[in-house]
């Protein structure tokens, strides 16, 4: 079945089809007035003027906007119950992160919500929140457990993503995230839970075969390196790709144990050292840059998204949507904040949310660029030129997703 997308006014794409560093990070190309054949859901051909001899079975009008690839997110932790903004009320008059997690909130309020929550009331909530996210043009996601830290609890997440897999029109990859707190109950014997985690919890994620990643929560109070290290390293003799949230609040050392680890990302990064800078670019382990995550805690050091891009690092950019330090369903504002506050220009920053981020989740070969071959997984904005998706910012521009093909939002 062929299907013809025309009056496209400017169709953008990132260079490459796998990844973007350096100066193809730099780079877009872009097509004014054409059309796209788009065949079974796959992108066929671009073409200057819309051929009217090419069969078709179907046409859909562009009508003179911007289309671009559909965002990928990379990082987020969709499922969960309850939201927390007394904690933000809390935050905006002086109380940090840290102080409101040691005092019972944080993470671990929403562990014991989402304990509570049935499976149903989570996957309602979860796929309320990924539909809001689609109509912000993000059609490929990743998606974390991490708000169980039992055995029970994390299973149960994993199947409402699962049932998010199969049931939502977008593809979705699992990780794993036990390692994201310590649970109250363990709050005193650390120890005890690493083993439970090794010995109970990995095997039992592995054998439901939902989640492909493991990710941990590598940050001081919470996993240091070492302990990061066991976890991971059972992770990966499990057969689990590696992803970190590591750096995030001090400078710990997770870039350079990422590295080490040969994980395929490492997240957020706001402290991350020279040296784990240059051991990530070498083993071509993605930064995924969290800049909603540093403005909504209020902190005036952002990851050096900057530096890591001149160095040659892969740099992609994700929401971190989770209702503690990121409560967003917005790729494009994250898109703005990376421009504004981590130096990224327009071009970097769309790279970043679609290849680089594509590549981050093993997806490239499907999505994130515009190419022959791959899913035909575009945005439609009505705007009259790619810059104005940044420019004319805090505006959701994004008036039709289109994933395989298929128009699976219109406004
Ligand atoms: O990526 N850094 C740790 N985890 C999340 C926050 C989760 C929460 O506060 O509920 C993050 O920022
Ligand atoms: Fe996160």
């Amino acid at each position: 079945m062929k299907t013809l997308i025309k009056n496209i006014k400017q169709l953008v794409s990132p260079v490459n089809e796998d990844y973007a560093i350096l100066s193809d990070f730099k780079r877009l190309s872009v097509y004014e007035n054409v059309s796209i054949v788009v065949n079974n859901g796959i992108i066929e051909e671009i073409i200057d003027n819309p051929n009217p001899d090419i069969e078709v079975s179907g046409v859909i009008n562009a009508r003179n906007r911007v289309v671009m690839p559909a965002f990928v997110d990379p990082h987020t932790h969709l499922v969960f119950a309850g939201t927390r903004e007394d904690e933000f009320n809390m935050r905006i008059q002086g109380k940090t992160y840290m102080e409101i997690a040691k005092a019972g909130g944080g993470i671990n309020s929403t562990v014991k919500k989402t304990r509570e929550a049935s499976e149903g009331e989570l996957y309602e909530a979860a796929k309320s929140n990924l539909l809001k996210m689609i109509e912000h043009g993000v059609a490929t996601f990743e998606i974390k457990s991490g708000y169980g830290l039992d055995t029970e609890t994390e299973l149960k997440q994993l199947r409402v993503i699962k049932k998010l897999m199969e049931n939502m029109p977008v593809d979705i990859k699992a990780t794993f995230l036990g390692a994201h707190e310590i649970p109250p109950e363990y709050r005193e014997d650390k120890e005890k839970y690493i083993e439970i985690l090794i010995n109970e919890m990995l095997p039992a994620a592995k054998e439901q075969g939902i989640a492909e990643y493991c990710d941990i929560f590598c940050e001081e109070g919470v996993f240091d390196v070492e302990e990061s290290r066991r976890i991971l390293t059972k992770a990966k003799e499990l057969g689990f790709k590696i992803r970190m949230h590591a750096d995030e609040l001090t400078p710990l050392g997770g870039a350079e144990l990422a590295a080490e680890l040969g994980a395929k990302s490492a997240d957020h990064l706001v402290y991350i050292s020279d040296k784990g800078i240059d051991a990530m670019v070498s083993k071509n382990v993605v930064f995924v840059m969290l800049p909603g995550t540093t403005f909504f805690l209020m902190s005036q050091k952002y990851a050096p998204a900057k530096k890591i891009a001149e160095r040659g690092g892969i740099v992609a950019l994700s929401t971190d949507f989770n209702p503690g330090s990121s409560y967003t369903h917005s790729m494009p504002m994250i898109i703005t904040l990376a421009c504004l506050n981590m130096g990224l220009t327009i071009e970097q920053a769309i790279n970043a949310a679609t290849i680089n981020a594509a590549y981050s989740l093993d997806l490239h070969n499907k999505t994130g660029s515009i190419h022959k071959g791959k899913q035909a997984d575009l945005i439609f904005l009505d705007i009259p030129s790619y810059k104005f998706l940044v420019y004319n910012y805090g505006v959701n521009h994004v008036s039709a997703v289109m994933k395989k093909g298929k128009v699976i939002y219109q406004r």
